[in-house]
Formats: C-alpha cells, sequence, structure tokens
C-alpha cells in the first residue's frame, strides 16, 4: 500500500512572520493525522523558520530547487548540503515554472534528481503538458519523454524513491482542475511507463502526486482514484484551514 503524500508548494509567497503564524494555525488542525505524509515547501528564506517551527510534529520539511553541485561559483544557487542543514527531506525538482520560465532542460533536471537520490533528499519532480500539447494529443508524449528522461537507467531501488508530481500546466493557478478521470488517466498511464522501464511492483511502490487547482473541494474525488496517491498544492496551500481540510480528505 502506498502511503497518501500531500505536499504544499509555497512558491514565491510567506514571510518568516507569515510562516510562524501558518503553522501556529495549521499545526493543531493535523495533529492526529498519522495516515498521511505531509510536506510544506517553503522558499529557502523560511527553511529555518519552518524547520523550528515543526519540530516535533508529523509534518516535514520540503525545498523547492536545488544545484546539483556541492558548493562552488554558482552565484545564487542552493546546494543539498544546505537544504541537508534544515533537516529538509523532500525537493521539488523540474517544476514547470522552472522548465518553463528558467529554461531548465530534462538533463538539467535528471542530475538535480540523481543528487538528492545521492545525498537522502526525497526529489518531487514534477511532469506536464501545456494546453497546446494536450489540445494536439501529446500529453502522453509529454510525459513519456520528461519520465524517461529521468528513470532510464536509474537503479531501481533509488526510482522507488522518487515522488512524481503530474501537474498539467493549463491546470496549475487557473482554477481549472483536470477532472479525476483525466488525472487518473495520465498517472496511470505514467504507471505504465515505469513499468516498462523497470518492472510490476517497482511500478506500484512509487508514489504519483496530481498538481493543479487542488482545493478542499474536489480532493477527495482526486484521492479515490486508484493510481492516484496524493498532490501537490499551491494557492490553496497558503492558508492553513484550506490546507489542512487538504491533509484530512479522509475525515
Ligand atoms: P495551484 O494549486 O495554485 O494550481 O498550483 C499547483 C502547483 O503548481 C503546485 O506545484
Amino acid at each position: 500500500m502506498r502511503k497518501p503524500i500531500i505536499a504544499a508548494n509555497w512558491k514565491m509567497h510567506k514571510t518568516a512572520k507569515g510562516a510562524e503564524d501558518f503553522l501556529e494555525q495549521f499545526k493543531p488542525l493535523v495533529v492526529t493525522n498519522k495516515e498521511v505524509d505531509i510536506v510544506l515547501c517553503v522558499p529557502f528564506t523560511l527553511l529555518s523558520t519552518v524547520s523550528q517551527g515543526i519540530k516535533g510534529s508529523l509534518i516535514a520539511l520540503g525545498a523547492q530547487n536545488m544545484y546539483p553541485e556541492e558548493k562552488g561559483a554558482f552565484t545564487g544557487e542552493i546546494a543539498p548540503g544546505m537544504l541537508l542543514e534544515f533537516n529538509t527531506k523532500y525537493v521539488i525538482i523540474g517544476h514547470s515554472e522552472r522548465r518553463e520560465i528558467f529554461g531548465e532542460t530534462d538533463e538539467f533536471i535528471k542530475q538535480k534528481v540523481n543528487k538528492a537520490l545521492e545525498v537522502g533528499l526525497t526529489p518531487i519532480l514534477c511532469v506536464g503538458e501545456t494546453l497546446e500539447e494536450r489540445e494536439k494529443g501529446f500529453t502522453e508524449a509529454k510525459c513519456r519523454k520528461q519520465i524517461e528522461a529521468v528513470f532510464k537507467g536509474l537503479d531501481k531501488n533509488l526510482a522507488q524513491q522518487i515522488v512524481i508530481a503530474y501537474e498539467p500546466i493549463w491546470a496549475i493557478g487557473t482554477g481549472i482542475t483536470a477532472s479525476s478521470e483525466d488525472a487518473e488517466e495520465t498517472i496511470a498511464y505514467i504507471r505504465k511507463l515505469l513499468a516498462g522501464i523497470f518492472d510490476e511492483v517497482t511500478a506500484e511502490a512509487v508514489r504519483i502526486q496530481y498538481g493543479g487547482s487542488v482545493k478542499p473541494g474536489n480532493i477527495k474525488e482526486l484521492m479515490a482514484q486508484p493510481n492516484i496517491d496524493g498532490a501537490l498544492v499551491g494557492g490553496a496551500s497558503l492558508e492553513p484551514e484550506s490546507f489542512a481540510k487538504i491533509v484530512n480528505f479522509k475525515e
């Protein structure tokens, strides 16, 4: 059985005060939830505050990016060891905003995933198609390219540690969610791809999230799908009440 994993992606939002206020309200709302892995992927400037704030809770800390080198002349970048210093457990890699706005390639994303695995960080690898690609019927081809770029040639034990987030770009921040059936169909396809690259057992072990306008109102239906193992949540993760409702989807 795959344990559900619900992660907040705060993107470029919140100051330290905002993060403290969030935690004060959020923690009591999820204190009894042991059935779901809860992750907060915060801006680098909040790693320290959130790391302190979640001590003793079941909430895990995540970052939103990292550079695939230990140290060096990489102005403005963050090394994996700098994330580990704050007890960071997860790192989002290859978010569509990084791919589209900052020109990150599949090759670069593969390097980052490998580095994260090497140092013991769990990558949350994002994949997904643009609206144009969906309308042209290229959804599966796009996901295949992005998945194969990272997983082909990888050790299957390492592959199982990766969390995949299927995030159709047209559903991000638009209020338009992929229907739970469409999300399930593409996620089932991604699982089939993994079975082809590795085997059924490996494919069944990998957790695959859906992301794109996830809200308290649609989480139950998404989580009822057999292949959807969680969610990566942007806008609705910024408010403690709405993110708690999403995390507590079983109640
Ligand atoms: P929204 O939930 O705001 O659509 O963002 C999704 C996302 O990009 C999470 O990584």
